[in-house]
This record gives structure tokens, sequence and C-alpha cells, in this order.
């Protein structure tokens, strides 16, 4: 049997698996769920073994809010024996097919960090095995996603079971189970600010910062303090008015780029339309952002929004979908095209970061 093997956010397994489900669907393809509570994994085993590269191909990972990186199993569940393990796995592989790159994985919970020191071992004389059996090319240094190709999952359940898969690359997270590694700023106030630093490189192609993310631009930060957001648009040479009741860190208004107004987010407009970035991370209601942050956008108060909403404690797909549905009911009665993207980040926890821009 064929499955896709999905990665979320352990506690999300419900919202990723009936996101996957409902999307298979619409492409006409079906299967069932084996969600693996609290361990950030969900298993979709399709009616039809073709179905799952099929899956991959057609439907973009971006589109996936819950889903941080996925794969289509090769094999089932192998038992590994205690030595010889290398040759375990380059056997059940045989040797079809090729892959660019090796991505050593485990179910994102504390057992599985125990495990990541075991698959840290393991990588070396197993990406060597699969080199020297012609499964791994030598690509690694200069491999490029957007070149596609495929690339080699193996998700180790224990030490001694393993489930082998592969994705595309120019359709997977080029990161090992979807979570980039960001360091924590020491000058920053909060370590909220790694969401926005996140959502930076999750959303916006890094070959277009020179444009859309760069230094002297205008920008606005609702709900801004302690001002964790503020410092990732202040450090790329932005000026930025931050709105919020509570007091901004003294660090940030020193840099003489912040102008801090003490007001509702919901009532601040800004006097010029010279504002390229909307940022706003205010807790409140997700419905009432979702309208507000596309009134900025087809006003053309801003260019581009990145936003947060919150996830409520019961039924978090299907509000997630429509706020969404908010936003895609504004702009299509105003008919404008944009782009709209949502994705449960990795230093996300109740909430899920949104990029909107009219295009
Ligand atoms: C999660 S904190 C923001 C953290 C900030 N992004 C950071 O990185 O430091 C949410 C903030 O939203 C502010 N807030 C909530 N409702 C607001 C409103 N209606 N207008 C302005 N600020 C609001 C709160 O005062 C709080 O400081």
């Amino acid at each position: 049997m064929t499955s896709i093997v999905l990665y979320c956010r352990p506690g999300f397994e419900k919202e990723c698996g009936a996101e996957i489900q409902e999307k298979a669907a619409w492409n006409e393809m079906y299967g069932y769920l084996e969600l693996k509570k609290n361990q950030g994994l969900v298993f979709f085993h399709l009616q039809v073994s073709e179905h799952g590269e099929a899956l991959l191909k057609k439907l973009p990972l971006k589109r996936l809010i819950f889903t941080r990186q996925w794969f289509v199993t090769l094999t089932e569940k192998i038992d590994l024996p205690d030595y010889n393990r290398v040759e375990a796995i380059v056997e059940s592989l045989g040797n079809e097919w090729q892959y660019d790159d090796l991505r050593m994985e485990m179910p994102d919970t504390n057992d599985g960090k125990e495990l990541s020191k075991f698959c840290r071992k393991l990588a070396v004389p197993l990406r060597q095995g699969l080199r020297k059996a012609k499964i791994l090319t030598n690509k690694k240094t200069d491999f490029k996603a957007e070149e596609g190709g495929a690339v080699l999952h193996a998700l180790f359940l224990s030490g001694q079971e393993v489930i082998l898969g592969f994705s595309l690359a120019d359709n997977s997270s080029p990161h090992v189970m979807g979570i980039p590694r960001l360091k924590f700023p020491s000058q920053a106030p909060s370590r909220s600010t790694l969401k926005l630093d996140e959502a930076f490189l999750y959303f916006i192609p890094r070959e277009e910062w020179d444009t859309r993310l760069t230094s002297g631009m205008n920008a606005v930060d609702l709900g801004s303090a302690p001002g964790g957001w503020t410092y990732q648009l202040v450090r790329r040479g932005m000026m930025v008015t931050a709105i919020d009741n509570g007091p901004m860190a003294e660090s940030l208004m020193e840099t003489g780029q912040v102008k801090h107004k003490m007001m509702d987010g919901f009532k601040y407009l800004p006097m010029k339309k010279n504002v390229y970035w909307l940022v706003c991370d205010m807790i409140e209601k997700p419905q009432k952002v979702a309208k507000l942050m596309s009134e900025w956008l087809l006003d053309g108060h801003c260019k581009e929004a990145m936003f947060n909403l919150k996830l409520p404690m019961k039924g978090r797909y299907q509000q997630v979908n429509e706020d969404l549905q908010t936003i895609k009911d504004a702009f299509a009665k105003h008919q404008v095209k944009y782009e709209l993207y949502a994705k449960h980040l990795y230093y996300d926890r109740e909430e899920v970061t949104v990029h909107a821009r009219l295009i």
C-alpha cells in the first residue's frame, strides 16, 4: 500500500489529516487516515498506489496549512537488524531510482529527540552506503531544489524501525521535517521575533528580498509591543510605525527607526500611502483581523501584509478556512488578483501565519 506521510506540529494531527483528505478528494484521490496523536505524524493511506506520487505532483505543499513536510512511502515499516542497518536499508531500496539528497527524520517528540542522536551517527555511513550503491547521487554540495529531482526520506520510528519514501525537491520543504532552525537574536525583545523571521524566510523567495524586504521601506506593526516583530523590520533597515498601548523596548526606540503610537490597532491608519509592509500580531478575534488586513490591502494602505490568525480550541481547520474565506470574498468583491498563503509555521503555536498581497 502506498501512503503519504505528513509532518505537522504535535497536537495538530487532526487538522493536518482533515486538510490532506479534503484536498486529495478535490483531485479525486481518496484514502484513509492514520493519525499518530501528539507525534506530529499523519499517514494518509491511498486507495490507489499511483496516487501517492500523483498527489505530490499536483498539490503544492504551499497550499497545505498544517503540513510542514511530506513524502510518499516506498516501503512499509522495515524492521532493522542490530548490525548492518545500512545494508538492510540499501537492500530494501533496490537500484531502480536515484535520489539527490537524504533526510533522516523522526517523530517530533521527546523520544524522537533521543532518536536524533542515533540518526546523526547513522547518517554518515548511510550516505556512504547509498552513494556506493548509486542510490544517492553525488550532487549534494551543489544541489538546488528548484532543479527538481527527488529526495529520499528515512523516517525512524525507533532505532529498529524505519519507513522509506521520497518527496519531489521542488515541492517539499528544504528543511528536515520541514523545521527551519533559527537562531534567537540576543538583542530582540521577545521570542515572537522568530515567527516573523520564519515567515519572511518561508513566504518571500530569497531572490526577491532586494525588492520586497529591503532597507528604506516603511512598515507598520499592529500589536507591536514589546517589539520582536518590529526588531525584524528594523534589522532589515525599515522605518517602522509601531502601534500598541504597551511599551516598546528602549533598544528599538534608540535606533531612531521606530515611531511608537499608543493606540488601538483597529483605528490607526497611515497619513500617506507610502507603507510597504503591514505586519500584525494582535491577539484579537481572527475574523476581525482578517477583515482589517483585507481593508488595508484593498484601500492601498500597504503593499504586502504578514499577520497571524489565532486558532480556536476546537474546529481549528474549519475556523482558519472561514477566516481565509473572509479575505478571499473581500478580494473577489473588488475583482482584484491576489496571492494568499497561510501556514502553521514551526515557531507558531495556537495561530497560523498568513501572507497576502494584491498582484
Ligand atoms: C503577542 S503580543 C505581540 C508581540 C510582538 N509581535 C512582539 O514580537 O514582541 C500582542 C500585542 O497585541 C497588542 N494588542 C492587542 N489588541 C490590540 C489592539 N486592538 N490594538 C493595538 N494593540 C493590540 C497587545 O497589547 C500585545 O502587546
